[in-house]
């Protein structure tokens, strides 16, 4: 009962509750992080329960190691195994984040249901009631299934003992809490040292464990990083709350790469895989308007169509132009503006300038650079793209056109969905005939311009960038 708190002074401390810096004495503003409000009173480190001590043997050859112990088992949940690579690895804990509301309990409900040997879901958030009216819902009544409406961490252990289970969902470990940590439930210390804990009987039992976390007002996840680095993988569930759409990625992983994307659909019986995702980013296109351009992208190994729009509008004399990015990058943007109109002169310094993905996926690959600059030239010149165009390709500072990955998967891709003419950079690899598909290669974004068929005709005459 004494436990580790015994052994040490419990010394007070004030710790950020966004990063989790400690600070000696109090302060408005967090040295860590700059936030300010956040520092609460907390146990120093040494009052924070240990890792428990490790019975694992000592040094062996490397060549010794079997592989075949980090084998990730499918979960039957197709897009959680694409983000995964594979499945769940024995033994691993995961800790999945997102706002409230998102669908986190509904996942991890759906993937308990779908796994095939005894699994255990801890409520220490919800009722028992609450998160069986949900599992009715989805239809996730399986005999070994186990549900556990639990806080206490020694309480927890115990049922994982008991049930030997071989998947466990924590939910959340923000409210969970280790009496022998001497600190009130949610605070850094509760939530590292039941996370340490929760780690420890990972990797003694093989019990694979999935940790819901919750978000921060920015978006990251709540309490200390080290939350992040204790565990093995870090998934990141994304989505606007009034549209059905939701993205999973993995920001860490250490079984795998982290650049694939999982979607689903929140739907009457809870997340749908979507398996055809550009036809439903295209779904909602109308062509023949100004400002839209269609670039087949890459998200890890899976080619996605996505639209880029854009909206210019004269900005107001002596204010500085907005640029408003939604799931772009604002500063590749910025960028991107500036090699328009440094190298293409396409008049948008004195222009606010708006550019969206359609259907609010946030997206991050080179390849889109082309269709933001064809979607913000065919907007700032009122002139549609032909409708059956699609482009892809990175802008360099110079306004070359640089290639990038997959090019034959992306034109694949492009043709399955209907498009005709493709705009790629000079250098991509050739492509296998066989398809109805013309490739327009241009090494220059002035090139391209001119390729898509945009005129400068309609720019008035003498409005010239002033960079
Ligand atoms: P939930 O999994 O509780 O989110 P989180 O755990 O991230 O807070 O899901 C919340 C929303 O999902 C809720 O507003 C209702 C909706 N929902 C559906 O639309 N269909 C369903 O089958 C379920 C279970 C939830
Ligand atoms: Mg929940």
């Amino acid at each position: 009962m004494m436990g580790a708190m015994a052994s040490s002074k419990a010394k007070i401390v004030h710790v950020c509750s966004e990063c989790g810096t400690s600070h000696p004495k109090w302060a408005g503003r967090c040295s860590g992080c700059g936030d300010w409000n956040t520092l609460v009173e907390d146990l120093g480190d040494d009052g924070g329960a240990e890792l428990p001590v490790s019975t694992r043997p000592g040094p062996v050859r490397i060549g010794d190691v079997g592989a075949a112990e980090g084998n990730p088992e499918a979960t039957g949940l197709a897009e959680l195994d694409r983000v995964l690579g594979g499945g769940i690895v024995p033994g691993s804990v995961t800790l999945l984040g997102g706002e409230p509301g998102i669908g986190k309990s509904t996942l991890l409900l759906q993937l308990l249901a779908a796994w095939t040997g005894p699994t255990l879901y801890v409520t220490a958030e919800e009722s028992a009631h609450q998160v069986g009216r949900r599992a009715e819902r989805l239809g996730a009544d399986r005999r070994d299934l186990w549900l556990h409406a639990e806080t206490s961490l020694p309480h927890v252990i115990d049922a994982i003992e008991q049930i030997r289970p071989e998947l466990v969902v924590i939910d959340s470990i923000q409210t969970v809490h280790d009496p022998s940590i001497g600190s009130v439930p949610g605070s850094v210390a509760q939530v590292r040292g039941c996370a340490q804990r929760l780690v420890g009987e990972a990797k003694e039992r093989g019990v694979s464990i999935v940790l819901v976390g919750h978000v921060t007002k920015e978006g990251g996840l709540a309490g200390p990083r080290v939350l992040e680095h204790v565990v093995d993988t870090v998934l990141q569930f994304e989505g606007d709350r009034h549209h059905a759409l939701r993205l999973l990625r993995a920001s860490k992983h250490r079984f795998g790469p982290t650049n694939e994307l999982g979607l689903f659909e929140m739907v009457n019986e809870g997340l749908r895989a979507v398996p055809d995702p550009s036809s439903l980013f295209l779904a909602d296109r109308r062509t023949g308007v100004p400002g839209s351009a269609v670039v087949p992208t890459m998200e890890g190994h899976r080619p996605i169509v996505v639209e880029v729009q854009a909206l210019t509008s004269d900005g107001v004399p002596g204010v500085p132009s907005r640029r408003s990015a939604q799931g772009l990058d604002a500063g590749r943007l910025s960028m991107l503006l500036a090699v328009l109109g440094r190298r293409s002169r396409v008049p948008v310094a004195e222009q606010d300038v708006y550019a969206s993905t359609a259907g609010g996926v946030k997206l991050s690959e080179p390849g889109l650079d082309l269709g933001v600059c064809l979607a913000v030239a065919s907007a700032v010149r009122d002139q549609p793209l032909p409708p059956d165009l699609a482009v892809f390709g990175e802008v360099g500072l110079g306004g070359e056109l640089r290639q990038v990955s997959h090019a034959a998967r992306r034109l694949t891709e492009a043709h399955r969905l209907g498009f005709r003419r493709v705009i790629v950079p000079a250098n991509s690899p050739d492509v296998d005939g066989g398809v109805d598909l013309r490739v327009v290669r241009a090494s220059t974004l002035s090139e391209a311009i001119r390729a898509a068929g945009l005129t400068a005709s309609t720019a008035p005459a003498g409005l010239r960038p002033t960079g």
